[in-house]
């Protein structure tokens, strides 16, 4: 038993849903009670330590603790050339991506990104992860053996490409559903990790290969499955002239069994109401990646209009099409971005994203993103004072929410002050 102290913040219910102070339990002088990698207990400090007056203390102060942050959409292999300049989204996949993906035959190479990537989202204050690696097993295995080693919550696939791209980074129908299932039996449900079904996007897979992991997927329900869908129009062109027989972009999936409850669209951003109609009926989760839309100029997420309809939507960066690894700058941009389409989200609403509403969208809201009895001890606390522009913002804040939102709009990595994964300080 360690018990960690600070200001505490749970999530009862969804903030889009009710009003906020109806979903939230905040402790001015909280703790929370950890035992073997599980929170046992969340409340005020004095009460938490007369139930356990033997425990170790550590004392955050007045330093917030929040469940760890859950980045819903990510490549790992872009961690190098995240912020390449000037290109819109397939003049940028062919001119920074795809090089910088194919070094990743390199088992060393893969290796050092992957520790690097880490290291950079777990100062991030962001504790777990679902990734695309490349087309090679080796980034797979790569990836799950960082994020084993540092006992992570970790999801990714093998990306999957067999057309439209180069040569050295071509798999086929046959090898992209060999691989794909040889890695999830290999790494799904290994100590924390999970694995992810992985096409890219319907640009880069032949209907062959569509066909063959909505295959793979059937056979292995239990696991998600992630691509990208209605980033940008040029793309949308280029998807109704690949596949004419398709209805929209959403329904080039749809024909494969590649939208279901287990699927997470990246970026979603321009779609019919047929598409919204659709995957909504599926239960699919749609992944909001802000600073990515507005990096590579791909368009405004509809967050309120898709949340009223009853959407299921995760926060993301999408690391390296996004411009950071921080998902307090990713929160900052979903405010921007909602701005600009008229409507305001609230802190909570925002923070909820980053961790529940991640969470939910991964099948794990019952393990991870909430600050629970019975939850996984991936915790981080976030100073609300990490910068003299932000100190001096919050000084005048009257309520946690005011307190916060400066953090949200200018913190990164100095306002993490410590990060816990299964409640071990890392
Ligand atoms: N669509 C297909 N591949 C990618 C990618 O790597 N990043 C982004 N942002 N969009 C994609
Ligand atoms: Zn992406």
């Amino acid at each position: 038993m360690h018990l960690l102290l600070g200001q505490t913040l749970t999530f009862t219910a969804d903030p889009f849903d009710a009003p906020v102070d109806a979903c939230v339990q905040h402790e001015t002088t909280g703790a929370v009670a950890i035992e073997a990698g599980r929170i046992v207990a969340v409340g005020p400090a004095d009460e938490i330590r007369a139930a356990c007056p033997d425990a170790p203390v550590t004392d955050h102060g007045g330093a917030l603790l929040s469940p760890g942050f859950v980045d819903a959409h990510v490549h790992y292999p872009q961690t190098a050339i995240i912020a390449s300049w000037g290109k819109r989204l397939i003049d940028w996949l062919n001119t920074y991506t795809f090089p910088e993906e194919a070094r990743f035959a390199d088992p060393a190479h893969a290796a050092e990104i992957a520790a690097r990537y880490f290291d950079l989202t777990l100062a991030a204050g962001t504790t777990t992860t679902v990734s695309f690696a490349t087309i090679h097993p080796e980034s797979v295995d790569a990836y799950f053996t960082e994020a084993r080693a540092r006992g992570l919550r970790a999801l990714a696939g093998k990306t999957c490409m067999d057309r439209n791209a180069p040569a050295n980074l071509s798999d086929t129908a046959k090898s992209a559903y060999d691989d794909s299932k040889r890695l999830l039996e290999k790494w799904h449900g290994a100590d924390r990790l999970g694995y992810v079904i992985t096409p890219r996007f319907a640009p880069t897979s032949t209907p062959e290969q569509l066909e063959a992991l909505g295959a793979l997927w059937a056979e292995h329900p239990d696991v998600l499955m992630q691509t990208h869908l209605s980033e940008q129009h040029e793309e949308i062109a280029w998807v109704a002239e690949l596949y004419p027989e398709a209805r929209d972009y959403t329904d080039v999936y749809d024909r494969f069994g590649l939208i279901g409850d287990g699927a997470l669209m990246g970026h979603a951003i321009h779609l019919t109401a047929r598409e919204r109609d659709r995957l909504k009926e599926a239960g699919a989760n749609l992944i909001h990646c802000p600073t990515s839309n507005t990096f590579i100029g791909s368009g405004l997420f509809d967050m309120a209009g898709l949340k009223a309809a009853g959407h299921t939507i995760g926060l993301a960066t999408d690391t390296g099409g996004g411009s950071s690894f921080s998902m307090l700058r990713t929160m900052a941009a979903a405010y921007e971005v909602a701005h600009l389409r008229g409507t305001v989200l609230h802190p909570a609403q925002l923070w909820w994203l980053a961790t529940q509403g991640s969470a939910q969208s991964l099948r794990l809201g019952d393990r991870i993103g909430t600050l629970a009895p019975g939850y996984e001890a991936d915790i981080i606390a976030v100073d609300l004072a990490s910068t003299p522009a932000i100190a001096q913002r919050a000084a005048r804040a009257d309520t946690l929410w005011e307190a916060l939102f400066p953090t949200i709009m200018m913190g990164d990595d100095r306002a993490i002050a410590a990060t816990y994964v299964a409640g071990r300080r890392v």
